[in-house]
This record gives C-alpha cells, sequence and structure tokens, in this order.
C-alpha cells in the first residue's frame, strides 16, 4: 500500500483497504511504542501544526507521535501566525509549503483545509473542521477492533448532535468499513441529506446498513454506544438550547439497559460535560475503553504521518 504524499482530509477519499491498512500499522507502531522502540521513520521531517481552535489529544498526538519516530513538529496557534490576521490561507499554504514536508490544521471552516492541502503542495492532515474530524475515526475503529477483535457486523449507535463532525465522520468510516452504524438524534439535528445518501452507496458496497432515527430504541442490540458533547468548539452560544433539545439522548444507565446485551461498550472522543451527553457513572465505567480511544489517537495519527511521509 502507497499513501505517500496524500492528504488526509476527510475519510471519502480513502478506501477501505486503505483504511484498513492504516489500522494495521497503528496496531504494529502500538505494539513497537509498548516495547519502548523509537522509529526514525520521520527522521529529517518537519511537520506544521495549526491550531484555530483548542486542543489536548490531536495536538498532542501529533507532537509525540511525530517525535517518536525522529521527526520535528512545529506547533503554531492562531495568535502566533499571520494567518487569518494578515495573510491568506492560500498564501500561508504556499509558504508552509516551502519550509516543511506535512501540515496538520484544526480549524473552522473544512474549505481551509482543503485550500491548505490544494496549494501548499505537501500532505495536509485535518485534525478537525466544523465539518468532520477523521483523525478521531482511526483511533474509535482502533478501539473497537481492540475490544471486538473485528469491524464488520458490529452496532455502533451515535446518541448527540448527529450533524457535527464526529457524526458526519463516523458515518462515512463505518459504512465504508462495514459497521452498522446508527445515528440517534432528535430531527433537527440529523445529517444532511446529501451526506447519508453518499453513505448509503458505500454501506451498499461494504453491505452494511445506516439508520437515522429520533427513536431511543434504536439501542437495541447496540455493540457500542458513542457520544460526543452537545455543542462543539464555537457552538458556546447555543448551550441552553441544545441541553433542552437533547436531554431525551443522555447516554446513561436507561439508555444502556435499552441495548438488551450485557457487552455494549460506551465511547466518547472527549472532552466530556458530564452530566449533559453522558452521566458520571457511564463515564467512570467505561473510562478504560474511553481513554484507550485518547490513546489511541496517538498510535493512529503517527500511522498517518509514517504513512504519507516516509518511504
Ligand atoms: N478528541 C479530540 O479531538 O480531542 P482534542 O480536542 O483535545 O484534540
Ligand atoms: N464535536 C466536538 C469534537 C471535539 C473533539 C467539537 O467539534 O468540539
Amino acid at each position: 500500500m502507497n499513501l505517500r504524499g496524500r492528504s488526509f482530509l476527510t475519510l471519502k477519499e480513502y478506501s477501505s483497504e486503505e483504511i484498513a491498512y492504516l489500522l494495521d500499522l497503528a496496531m504494529k507502531l502500538k505494539e513497537k511504542k509498548k516495547k519502548g522502540i523509537l522509529g526514525d521513520s520521520l527522521k529529517g521531517k518537519n511537520i506544521a501544526l495549526i491550531f484555530e481552535k483548542p486542543s489536548t489529544r490531536t495536538r498532542c498526538a501529533f507532537t509525540i507521535g511525530c517525535i517518536d519516530e525522529g521527526g520535528h513538529p512545529e506547533y503554531l496557534g492562531s495568535e502566533d501566525i499571520q494567518l487569518g490576521h494578515k495573510e491568506s490561507i492560500e498564501d500561508t499554504a504556499r509558504v508552509l509549503g516551502r519550509m516543511f514536508d506535512g501540515i496538520q490544521f484544526r480549524g473552522f471552516s473544512h474549505e481551509n483545509v482543503e485550500k491548505l492541502a490544494k496549494y501548499s503542495g505537501v500532505p495536509v492532515w485535518n485534525g478537525l473542521t466544523d465539518s468532520y474530524h477523521p483523525t478521531q475515526i482511526l483511533a474509535d475503529f482502533l478501539t473497537l477492533k481492540e475490544q471486538f477483535g473485528k469491524l464488520e457486523g458490529l452496532k455502533l449507535v451515535y446518541v448527540g448532535d448527529g450533524r457535527n463532525n464526529m457524526a458526519n465522520s463516523l458515518l462515512i468510516g463505518s459504512s465504508k468499513m462495514g459497521i452498522n452504524i446508527t445515528i440517534l438524534s432528535p430531527k433537527s439535528l440529523w445529517p444532511h441529506e446529501e451526506l447519508i445518501n453518499m453513505c448509503r452507496e458505500y454501506a451498499q458496497v461494504s453491505g452494511t446498513s445506516i439508520e437515522i432515527t429520533d427513536n431511543v430504541q434504536a439501542v437495541e442490540g447496540a455493540d457500542a454506544i458513542y457520544t460526543d458533547v452537545w455543542c462543539s468548539m464555537g457552538e458556546e452560544a447555543l448551550a441552553a438550547e441544545r441541553i433542552q433539545l437533547l436531554k431525551p439522548y443522555q447516554v446513561n444507565d436507561q439508555l444502556l439497559a435499552r441495548t438488551g446485551k450485557a457487552h455494549t461498550i460506551v465511547l466518547h472522543c472527549l472532552p466530556a460535560v458530564k452530566g449533559n451527553e453522558i452521566t458520571y457513572d457511564v463515564f467512570e465505567r467505561f473510562s478504560d475503553q474511553i481513554f484507550d480511544q485518547a490513546e489511541n489517537r496517538m498510535h493512529t495519527i503517527k500511522a498517518i504521518m509514517v504513512a504519507t511521509l516516509s518511504q
């Protein structure tokens, strides 16, 4: 598999074989790190980390992942660089592309990460935009593989804001990888029709199902329940309205009981607002899986950098 030179903007541009390859590579890199072996596959590579929004996991995963493989990461916060103040995304891209070997971008508009990829001429990795969060999905799927030994045939129910970056990306990733995906959300927060239709085509190829519903009964038979914050970064002003709307969709003991399964696990991309999308008790009960998921950000992000930059 040769992914050298490729950007990673959404999972739409990656085939199921390529996604499976990245997960296998992440698993190998994880084993290597657990044995204390560091690599040099990013030796001589400089990577820029642009952040318009805050981050704990993504920033640290790119930084540590890069250094573990011998590369040099440079953090560029939005207050530190000219981007968005005095310089356009196109010009910033052309400057950084001449100095760096790869660029991570976390920001608001998805169009901006596309422009960075178009104008920089080097691999650009999407570390989250308002629309998509594809690096998170690799960590989620690695965690599911570790828990269940496979992805195909699992039932994953995402509960909460059904049109945010996580819901969109889980829908794409699951339909490509053979996971039966349910988006459980109030109708006003359902994913865009266009995206659902695109994913239905992926699902047809992988032989899996997509369900979009506002009925909590849909968690029945779930192998994993996934949730995310009710207000994404940049939506803080909507908090009161969202709490009202999403209260019936909290991941709590009653909802878990509806799965009718003893082995259902709960996942969360973090950061979590306990008491809103998930109760404190449920969060703590599944904290091992949730923090495995957080750790797996590092192994999977490292895999993306290695696959797209090294020989
Ligand atoms: N899950 C995730 O992307 O976390 P950060 O916002 O801390 O990077
Ligand atoms: N939907 C969340 C994901 C955080 C990792 C947000 O965009 O804030």
